[in-house]
């Protein structure tokens, strides 16, 4: 009778030792435990007890009783189902000595990228076959959609500027919510990338399925093992991430944007953009992407003090130019999401058109400008801002010289190729958003008004 999405856990007062779940599209788990069960949404949640566990599918009811965990479908058949065993270990859900799972997570990065990319390299080169994806099946597709919510959409994002530049192959990027209902275009000869970390959000999950209904084929970039995306997409792409507890996602961002990569660097192989050398070169130097992270994280105290500067501003702008303004997208997400400070991000060219008359004295604005080729123009932008009065934060690399009369604050990149030097530059994006919110007394991790996983429409 219950119409909508939910999972549930009944007790019935005269049925006192059972308890009974039931999955309706959002997730459910039962965990199965020594002389006990349980029943939660996510693995972390009973990690710390079992790692065994049943996966519900849509429709099924479970009853955990004294004599252990039984599976029916909707019409009261038993359902015999695999027991599935994580392989995540109780530290990875553990704050491990950080102060919050969300600088625990930042740290965890340059190993992250590993896990995600060791398996998919040989001989140097890409290689996704066990994902499905082969040169020929990456040659038949004329158009790519990505499609995410989130930050997920904001790794898309990235991952069309480096797809159209190295590929040549048009991407479109959308919100999973908007392209759901707007009679999408993408029908046969077309690919849908689903980018999620949960795998189970629901406007990413229905688009995903409309896109398949459209005859398009579908790619899954999933952190979540066993997810709703992760099966039912047609090709899949794990991300080897580990658990991400803090709401804000800055790991998982992180690998989705190493798995476009790889895609990326694969794609433009196949089709002739690139030859195997330069597929060599660009593997490599997303393989060293872990050591210069590490060393950010080593030097953090710049973005600690930047921090301390932003706590007062009731509203500030991120601005960049093609890649740095993907990445400023995420900046400013995180920024709002755990410090509560209104922030935009725009594309820096485009300020003059509306969003410079919001700029009043001492409105911060976090420019980024990595993208040798677009320096001097984002750097005309910061002078626009700054003769408006801002207090300009620039991040930008440790040797570029900048000059002091428009920049108030510099956080200084090591020195690293322009197309990836996203995956390098969200660091000091991330810490900067961290500390502001933990200077500012807020829950770093639980953030108010907001889900990790988001499986309602
Ligand atoms: C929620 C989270 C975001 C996340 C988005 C998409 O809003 O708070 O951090 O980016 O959902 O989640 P997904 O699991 O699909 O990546």
């Amino acid at each position: 009778d219950l119409e909508g999405s939910y999972s549930l856990g009944i007790l019935f007062a005269d049925h006192p030792d059972q308890v009974y779940a039931v999955r309706c599209e959002s997730p459910l788990i039962v965990g199965v435990g020594d002389g006990e069960s349980f029943i939660a949404s996510d693995v972390p949640a009973i990690i710390e007890y079992t790692r065994n566990y049943y996966l519900l599918e849509h429709d099924e009811i479970a009853v955990l009783g004294k004599d252990g965990v039984h599976i029916y479908d909707v019409f009261g058949q038993l359902v015999e189902k695999e027991l599935k065993t994580a392989d995540w270990d109780v530290e990875a859900i553990g704050k491990g000595g950080y102060a919050h799972f969300m600088l625990k997570e930042i740290h965890e990065q340059p190993a992250a990228i590993r896990n995600t990319i060791s398996a998919r390299i040989q001989d140097g080169l890409p290689n996704l076959e066990e994902c499905g994806i082969t040169p020929e099946v990456l040659r038949s597709f004329r158009h790519i959609q990505v499609v995410a919510c989130g930050t997920a959409m904001h790794a898309g994002t990235v991952g069309k500027y480096v797809i159209e530049k190295l590929a040549r192959v048009p991407v479109t990027v959308d919100i999973a919510s908007e392209f759901r209902y707007r009679e999408p275009l993408v029908g046969e000869g077309d690919l849908v990338i689903i980018i999620s970390q949960s795998g189970e959000t629901a406007d990413s999950l229905a688009a995903m399925r409309l896109a398949k209904s459209l005859g398009a084929k579908t790619l899954a970039i999933v952190n979540a093992m066993g997810s709703s995306i992760a099966r039912e997409a047609d090709m899949l792409i794990y991300t080897h991430a580990g658990p991400e507890i803090a709401v804000a996602s800055t790991k998982a961002y992180m690998v989705q944007i190493a798995v476009m990569y790889l895609f990326a660097f694969e794609l433009a192989l196949a089709v002739g953009k690139i030859d195997a050398d330069e597929c060599r070169r660009l593997v490599k130097l997303l393989e060293q992407t872990p050591d210069t992270i590490s060393e950010i994280l080593e030097h953090k105290e710049q973005t600690q003090y930047i921090a301390s500067s932003l706590i007062t501003a009731d509203s500030l702008l991120y601005i960049g130019r093609g890649l740095d303004y993907a990445l400023s997208m995420e900046g400013s997400l995180k920024l709002k999401e755990i410090s509560y400070i209104h922030s935009e991000s725009y594309a820096a060219g485009e300020l003059k058109h509306g969003t410079i008359s919001l700029i009043t004295e001492n409105m911060p604005v976090i420019a980024v400008a990595t993208q040798t080729a677009l320096r001097e123009k984002t750097i005309s932008n910061i002078k626009e801002v700054k003769a408006r009065g801002a207090r300009v934060i620039l991040i930008c690399r440790e040797n570029d010289t900048v000059d002091p009369d428009a920049v108030d604050l510099k956080f200084g990149l090591p020195e690293f190729d322009d197309l990836l030097m996203p995956m390098i530059a969200v660091v000091p994006l991330q810490l900067i958003a961290y500390y502001t919110s933990v200077l500012k007394g807020n829950d770093v991790d639980k953030p108010r008004n907001l889900a990790k996983s988001v499986t309602v429409e």
